[in-house]
């Protein structure tokens, strides 16, 4: 059988059914599923098992981000987000890379950070010295609670020391467990990790442990994303290809440099990565705090990316962050759009989930630093305000195409000129 291919020519065009039937082909969704893209996802009374006080549910729109390829494969990913552009563009990003040879992604392990607060220490490099020379032990009192991870291959990997001599409390010794935690999240397995070794810690130290908690900086947790585009597809506006890919690379510069620039260029990264994290029933906050911590690790908040130009004159790109998220347990079981959302990924592991993810970071910002640095972002935003504008105005689904580009064509997107058109269209 044929590889099946991402390339979706026209659905954009499609009528949302249809849109979802094509989605549900090329997945294999039976009809439970395509329900569920349908607006029969969670039920209040799920909703009702996952927080506290429910009193209902609050509905998001689900796209479909059409071209990518990565590592050969085609992969059509599901994005959760209010914002417009944000699935157009990364479509149109995915396409131009996927003319480059598609994405190259690589992942480390999965491996979780675990910390726990030690103080009242009078040494802390004796301190460290005493828990290193106990590291077989601690890695075995680690691995007691969870049977099953350690059957599929996951479990305690390593003990590392953060000495801490100046905070506001006083020195205090920071110890890290490295978990693997294969395809979930991990933040029960690592949570409950730490807090079955921290009287271990208290008592071989002497010291006295405050927190047990995993961290968000999961920097042994990394996901990297790659892509090249051909330097004659990016030719826009006044601009050649190879001016446009310069502009691309001196944007990324300006984020390289500047944290200004680069919380606003960082964001646009996490504009595609949220929606996708959202979709699979993920934790956001978690990927989120993970992404600035790890733009800010040199002790100075930078950009995530780096755009430049190759030796070919070809606009190359990479990305590499933090990616803490699992494919098993939490929503990602309990929300059946979450469940759905990952068949139509049809991600084998949480380690391959977090390739994607990193992916459509790279493509997302490609599309956002493209427009901004050729035709503007404005362009774009305008047709979608004017379509807007028509919608308010009264503009049946039918005649909104229309009276938007009339609008955008007169130059002012105005109600009252909507109202007006709507009142004189067939
Ligand atoms: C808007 O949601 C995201 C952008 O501001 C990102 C960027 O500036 O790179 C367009």
């Amino acid at each position: 059988m044929a590889e099946k291919s991402s390339r979706l020519a026209g659905f954009y065009k499609l009528s949302i059914e249809e849109r979802a039937q094509t989605v549900a082909e090329w997945a294999g969704l039976d009809g439970a599923e395509k329900a569920a893209l349908m607006g029969e996802g969670l039920t209040p009374e799920q909703a009702n098992h996952m927080i506290e006080n429910v009193v209902g549910t609050y509905a998001l729109p689900l796209g479909i981000a059409a071209n990518f390829q990565i590592n050969g494969r085609d992969y059509l990913i599901p994005m959760v987000v209010e914002e417009p552009s944000v699935v157009a563009a990364i479509s149109h990003a995915a396409k131009l890379i996927r003319e480059g040879g598609g994405f190259q992604a690589e992942v480390t392990a999965p491996v979780m950070i675990g910390q726990i607060q030690v103080l009242d220490l009078p040494d802390l490099e004796a301190a460290s010295a005493t828990l290193e020379a106990h590291r077989e032990e601690l890695l075995e009192q680690a691995n007691c609670c969870d049977p099953l991870m350690l059957r599929l291959g996951g479990g305690a990997r390593g003990i590392s020391f953060r000495p801490l001599p100046e905070t506001p409390a006083g020195p205090m010794l920071v110890v890290h467990l490295h978990y693997d935690v294969r395809d979930a999240m991990g933040a029960n397995t690592i949570n409950t990790a730490v807090e079955a070794i921290a009287p271990m810690v208290a008592e071989l130290t002497g010291g006295r442990t405050n927190l047990r908690i995993l961290s968000n900086l999961a920097d042994q947790r990394l996901a990297t994303a790659r892509g090249v585009v051909p330097a004659e597809l990016l030719a826009r506006g006044e601009f050649t290809g190879p001016e446009a890919a310069q502009r691309i690379a001196e944007a990324n510069a300006f984020a390289v440099a500047d944290p200004y620039r680069a919380a606003t260029h960082n964001k646009g990264i996490m504009n595609g990565i949220d929606a996708v994290v959202i979709a699979t029933g993920n934790d956001w906050r978690a990927i989120e705090a993970g992404a600035h911590a790890y733009a800010a690790r040199t002790g100075r908040y930078s950009a995530l990316t780096d755009w430049h130009v190759n030796e070919n004159g070809d606009l190359a790109g990479e990305l590499t962050l933090p990616m803490a998220v699992g494919t098993v347990g939490g929503a990602t079981r309990v929300h059946p759009t979450a469940q759905v959302a990952l068949k139509i990924l049809g991600v084998g592991s949480a380690q391959e989930l977090a390739m994607v993810l990193a992916c459509v970071g790279l493509a997302q910002n490609l599309a956002a630093i493209y427009a901004l640095s050729t035709v503007g972002i404005q362009k774009g935003h305008m047709r979608l305000h004017a379509r807007q504008v028509a919608l308010a105005a009264g503009a049946r689904p039918e005649q909104v195409e229309a009276i938007a580009s009339q609008l955008i064509a007169e130059g002012k997107i105005l109600l009252t000129r909507a109202e007006e058109l709507v009142r004189e269209a067939p």
